[in-house]
């Protein structure tokens, strides 16, 4: 079952927009996030929640999309997130385990894949806009990552990594993401 989750858990990037994400919903996974482990049991992450229209459409204008994909600048209206959950540092509690935010957020897409989301993480974020649409305030906080979310509109194939070592995702004709993983021999260095 958790291979089934983790093989599931793909970067999604086309969406059912007019399939909804409640707020319960979100702070249901926002509570996997919460109970995660973290470096020195800190708790430095804060988190937002986004599911209406006026500030989907807000969160959208700040985020860049599949990088590899350079003839496509991210889903067209109909097909964006109906969601999203951004991952806030929280400046007052200090802690040097930046790693805290992929614990989480992990935690988070896992659960947002069993209760029949996908979503994708973003980190190429236009930080400044987004702390402006979110209203925060970037003494105390500081944005660190945003995890969309919705139903996935679009098939994503998992491939072997061909022998010339190429990590870039690509769509075929068919508008099919496939995304290359290197094998299990290549990245099981040693069973001692
Ligand atoms: C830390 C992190 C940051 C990412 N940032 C972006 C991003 O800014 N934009 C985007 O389209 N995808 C982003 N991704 C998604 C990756 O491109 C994706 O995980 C990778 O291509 C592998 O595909 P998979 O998630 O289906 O295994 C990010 C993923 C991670 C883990």
């Amino acid at each position: 079952m958790m291979l089934d989750l983790v093989r599931k858990s793909r970067s999604y990037r086309r969406f059912y927009e007019e399939k909804h994400i409640t707020n319960d919903q979100l702070s249901a996974l926002v509570e996997l996030g919460r109970l995660s482990p973290c470096g020195g049991n800190k708790q430095y992450i804060k988190y937002v929640t986004v599911c209406s229209e006026e500030m989907n459409e807000k969160v959208y204008g700040c985020l860049a999309w599949a990088g590899y994909l350079k003839e496509w600048d991210g889903p067209v209206k109909g097909e964006r997130p109906a969601g999203y959950i951004i991952l806030l540092r929280d400046k007052n509690i200090q802690s040097a385990m930046s790693v805290d935010e992929g614990i989480s957020a992990q935690s988070i897409f896992l659960g947002a894949t069993e209760m029949g989301f996908g979503g994708c993480f973003l980190m190429n974020i236009q930080r400044e806009k987004l702390a402006e649409v979110l209203e925060l305030d970037t003494e105390h906080f500081a944005i660190s990552m945003v995890i969309a979310l919705g139903v996935p509109k679009e098939e994503v194939v998992i491939e072997p990594m061909a022998s010339d070592g190429d990590f870039k995702y690509w769509r075929d004709e068919k508008q099919v993401h496939h995304v290359p993983k290197r094998s299990q021999e290549e990245v099981l260095l040693k069973q001692i």
